[in-house]
């Protein structure tokens, strides 16, 4: 059979499963927790896993099925898990990924704050250690592998909040030599523009509270790999029972419809907002893997699609405190400050206060993390109403303190 471009499984991939005689047009939300069956025999079969069916909503649900389908086909992977947050998708994937071997994690060494926190805090006393390695160096990710030799590869590929773009490929490709499993978080580049599982990675994590739902009202994650890991993952979901509930699998999948189109969207306002901030007098240094002098611009043409480099832009504020900062984050009058990515509208994170709050302030400035960085989640708006809301709240807060 012919492949379908992504817009066209976008709508499609998933929905249209019949329900007795009749099929859904799009995939109705099952709130049922249990199913049966005309006959005992048949829900036997089902609890054997010998025929299809429902028997039990945290053993599999027609809505998250339909969601799971989706994001499988868009991500190229066999199979998904659809989790009740980004998360709760990452725990499954890592604690999949260290069943019977040696426990130690080679981790990225800019992630998403709470990502840092789970691997210390929460496995770290269950006796998992993991290390730290900038993904971006080549020479220092070949030799961590070689010294120590990790069970398990984290990364993500666009880096939050610094944006920094690490070659999927590469470290694929090594994770492959040294028998190691590679998670990535693709919440910020979505299977539109990075599917990281063509390149040979293992297990792919979303936030699907962000780009993927969308909409800002969504708490979701999904888990997506090949056949290898889905008697694992189905293991571990069926007992830790980490399930999105049907109502937001819905509204997931409704999200996905549009994603193609908000991700060009996305993408086209952040180049846009990007380079007029390269240009202002009260930002110092600008964040985006599309501009020209990104120190990676390498990976950015291997694995990025032309033109689409993300919707997330960061940003440092020329002399900011954090009072400024905070002050320029309450002049603004369009974009929401809150604390997530990916959604319609543009909203703006304070990393030091929010996504990066439990890291030491030692740690945050060793990552780049510093006090006067913001993170600007462009949304579908026009570009110039998302700029001109920059620019005021910037003068009123800011052009005082700097002069
Ligand atoms: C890159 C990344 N991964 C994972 C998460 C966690 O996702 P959730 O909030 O859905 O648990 C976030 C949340 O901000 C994130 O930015």
């Amino acid at each position: 059979m012919t492949q379908r471009s992504l817009d066209t499984r976008a709508v499609h991939a998933g929905d249209r499963t019949p329900a007795g005689t009749a099929v859904p047009s799009t995939t109705p939300i099952y709130t049922a927790s249990s199913f049966f069956y005309e006959s005992t025999t048949e829900l036997e079969a089902v609890f054997a896993r010998e025929a299809d069916g429902d028997n039990y909503s945290r053993y599999g649900n027609p809505t998250n099925r339909a969601l799971e389908e989706l994001v499988a086909d868009l991500e190229g992977g066999d199979f998904a898990l659809a989790t009740s947050s980004g998360m709760s998708a990452l725990l499954v994937a890592l604690l999949a990924a260290l069943v019977d071997r040696p426990k130690r994690i080679l981790a990225g060494n800019v992630l998403y704050g709470q990502t840092i926190t789970q691997l210390m805090s929460v496995l770290g006393p269950l006796g998992v250690d993991t290390r730290f390695v900038d993904p971006c160096d080549d020479a220092e990710f070949a030799r961590a592998m070689t010294e120590y030799q990790p069970s398990c590869v984290l990364i993500e590929p666009i880096s939050n909040p610094l944006l920094r773009v690490a070659p999927v490929d590469h470290i694929a490709a090594a994770c492959r030599e040294n028998q190691a499993t590679l998670v990535v978080d693709n919440t910020f580049a979505t299977p539109i523009l990075l599917r990281p599982l063509e390149v040979d990675t293992h297990l792919v994590v979303h936030s699907a509270t962000k780009f993927l739902a969308g909409h800002g009202d969504v708490l979701g994650g999904v888990l997506v790999g090949h056949q290898e890991h889905e008697p694992t993952i189905s293991a571990l979901g069926r007992t830790i029972g980490p399930n999105l509930g049907p109502f937001e699998a819905y509204l997931t999948m409704r999200g996905i419809k549009t994603l193609p189109l908000r991700m060009e969207k996305h993408c086209r306002n952040a180049l846009e907002i990007a380079q007029a901030l390269v240009e202002h007098p009260l930002v110092d240094k600008v964040h985006y893997p599309g501009l020209p002098d990104h120190p990676h611009r390498p990976s950015i043409e291997r694995l990025l699609p032309t033109g689409l480099a993300g919707g997330i832009v960061s940003f440092t504020i020329k002399g900011a405190t954090k009072e400024s900062v905070f002050s320029f984050i309450d002049h603004l009058e369009l974009i929401v400050p809150g604390t997530t990515l990916g959604d319609v509208h543009s909203l703006l994170l304070y990393p030091a206060m929010a996504s990066h709050r439990d890291l030491s302030p030692k740690h945050r400035q060793r990552l780049g993390i510093t006090d006067d960085l913001v993170r600007l989640s462009v949304g579908i708006e026009s570009a110039d109403d998302i700029l001109q809301d920059l620019d005021s709240a910037l003068d009123v807060a800011v052009r005082g303190t700097v002069g």
